[in-house]
């Protein structure tokens, strides 16, 4: 998640015993340091010892390969994440380079959309992880895809049959708390992944008007969007055609819909950053990518107090149905 998910966030859930991620995207610029400070943080002997305990996150379309590499290389993250590569013979060759530069030790997990990529990815590459994002997720992701309800099922039913259905599975996308934690492992998947929870925790990098916002809305299905627009409006438009993105249908969004010209549209989105951090709001141009299940997200709280409750609740639940069958 660019910029949020840098090494406080990451390894407050990593030390929650969760495994958190940290935002590479596509500029990696800040990536060694924020991996340097992640080791200082969790008190990490180094990288000959043993891996160190948090991951990386690539946009494959658009992250530089060689510097990818010298990271992985340099600090052994314990997983590195790829996602959204322009045709799959890429994720083959960032899996191997990942898989070189750690002497194995980097986990390999790779986010898909949809059945077939789960399928092409398992043979291509047999990750270690395959995420299953379904179309809840918050910010980019497949513009036609299915719910994690019936994708993460198939997903499983399809690697089964082809023959990996040894590859654990996570579920990502809609889930906010210890419910939706429950029902995913009850579909099959081995863990859950949360993008938009942890988008109120303390350690995320936020301005407080981005805050604001994820705790103002909700009723995610109606106050969010799949668009591309929000990346016309930034210049981030250059994403493989099959991805759009979620987030909350801001003012820029609805006057799109009534057919605002998109030169105008662009031209008081950049007036509104400019504003800083009043940008924001009911009104606002300011982009916030957010998925269905932001109404769950009520309140700011330290990424290990979230990971903490998400286990318990899930645990709790669990049992308790159980108990009622
Ligand atoms: C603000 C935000 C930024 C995101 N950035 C990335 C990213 O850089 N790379 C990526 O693979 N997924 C990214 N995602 C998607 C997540 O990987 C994940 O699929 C999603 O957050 C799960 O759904 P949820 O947001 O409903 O929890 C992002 C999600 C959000 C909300």
């Amino acid at each position: 998640m660019y910029p949020m998910a840098q090494s406080l966030l990451a390894t407050a859930v990593s030390l929650a015993g969760g495994l958190g991620f940290l935002t590479a995207g596509k500029d990696m610029s800040s990536l060694a340091s924020s991996l340097s400070h992640s080791a200082k943080l969790l008190n990490h002997p180094g990288a000959s010892s043993s891996p160190l305990p948090v991951g990386v996150g690539f946009i494959v379309w658009g992250a530089d390969l060689s510097a990818a590499v010298e990271v992985t290389r340099n600090f052994v993250p314990a997983a590195v994440w790829l996602f959204s590569p322009r045709q799959a013979a890429d994720l083959v060759t960032w899996t191997e380079k990942m898989r070189e530069a750690s002497g194995g030790k980097t986990r390999v997990w790779i986010q898909i959309g949809s059945v077939a990529a789960a399928v092409e990815a398992a043979r291509l590459c047999n990750p270690d992880v395959i995420v299953v994002q379904g179309a809840d997720a918050g910010g980019h992701g497949l513009a036609r895809g299915a719910g994690i309800i019936s994708l993460v099922p198939e997903v499983a039913d399809a690697l089964a049959r082809e023959g990996h259905g040894h590859i654990p599975l996570l579920a990502a996308g809609g889930i906010s708390d210890g419910r939706g934690v429950a029902a995913a492992l009850t579909l099959g998947a081995s863990g859950t992944v949360l993008g938009t929870r942890f988008l109120a925790a303390k350690e995320a990098e936020m301005k407080p008007g981005h805050v604001e916002e994820v705790l103002r809305a909700s009723d995610g299905g109606v106050t969010t969007v799949r668009t591309t627009l929000f990346d016309v409006l930034r210049g981030t438009n250059k994403w493989p055609a099959e991805y759009d993105g979620r987030g909350i249908a801001n003012r820029s969004f609805e006057d799109a819909e009534r057919g605002m010209d998109t030169e105008e549209n662009k031209r008081l989105y950049e007036e509104a950053l400019a504003k800083g951090d009043g940008g924001w709001g009911k009104e606002g141009r300011m982009i916030t990518y957010v998925g269905t299940g932001i109404g769950l997200v009520r309140e700011v709280e330290g990424a290990g107090k979230i990971v903490e409750g998400l286990r318990k609740d899930a645990i709790a639940i669990l049992e308790q149905t159980m108990a009622r069958f």
